[in-house]
């Protein structure tokens, strides 16, 4: 299991900042999935979307991470103002290609640098996106980008999983990274696929630590999008940021 040790190398870690080279990696996931995508996450958990439609506030929402448009899709047909942030040229191009998906504001690129004009009453990232981040370094760059976007009684809101199932990866390079690949064989309509997928982990304490660096202090944390209070042990969390 990994450890529940904040990464003291942080501030002498060598910055991942040149920005072609990010924005490269932000594509690799998409592109390597985009196939069959949709197969994997077919469904949308209870109250997922009633829980972001209330939290918008009926201003502007950011989706980091927006794929195919799986939730950003029926935000915007309740008449949600949505944009996203998407790496995969490709995914762009699936989620173009659903009804609704044409009229999306959509800015390519990777989303822990989020080139996009705030404010936005909501930014929220889900399935476990913010750990497709490399590095703890780019996890903290990502909660320093959001931050200034948000509005003043705006949410970061995170939905993570715990990596269970996924093989910890040894990783005794400078940045310390706790490292998982998660694999699985997907039934696509063209046959079996190989899904894999390397997450960099970081618990609740490193989160609520990168957040308040950042300027945000976690106000809720729940277990579900029914808001069951999360207590440690559950397999997910959805945590709510907000300005501190
Ligand atoms: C697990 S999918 C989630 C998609 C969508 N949010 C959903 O819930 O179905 C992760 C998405 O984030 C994109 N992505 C991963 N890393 C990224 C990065 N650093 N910057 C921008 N997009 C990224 C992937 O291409 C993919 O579309």
């Amino acid at each position: 299991m990994a450890e529940d040790k904040p990464n003291e190398a942080q501030d002498t870690n060598p910055p991942l900042t040149m920005h072609p080279q990010n924005t490269e990696f932000a594509a690799q996931y998409g592109e390597s999935c985009v196939e069959y995508y949709d197969q994997i996450y077919r469904g949308i958990a209870p109250n997922l979307v009633n829980r972001l439609c209330e939290l918008s506030a009926g201003e502007r929402v950011l989706e980091l991470g927006i794929g195919t448009g799986r939730i950003a899709l029926p935000l915007a047909a309740r008449g949600v103002d949505i944009s996203g942030i998407e790496g995969s040229p490709s995914m762009v191009t699936r989620l173009r290609g659903k009804p609704g998906g044409p009229s999306l504001n959509v800015v390519q690129g990777n989303f822990a640098d989020a080139e996009i004009e705030g404010p936005f009453s909501l930014i929220f990232v889900l399935v476990s996106t913010f750990f497709l981040l490399r590095s703890h370094d780019e996890q903290q760059r990502c909660f320093k980008t959001v931050a200034p976007l948000l509005s003043d009684s705006g949410l970061f809101v995170l939905e993570n999983f715990e990596p269970l199932g996924a093989m910890p990866i040894a990783d005794n390079g400078p940045l310390k990274r706790q490292l998982y690949l998660a694999e699985q064989v997907v039934e696509t309509v063209n046959g079996p696929r190989e899904y894999r997928v390397r997450l960099c982990y970081a618990s609740t304490q490193q989160l609520d630590k990168m957040a308040l660096s950042a300027g945000l202090r976690l106000r809720h944390r729940w277990s579900n999008w029914q808001r069951k209070p999360y207590t440690p042990g559950h397999l997910m969390h959805i945590s709510e940021y907000a300005k501190a």
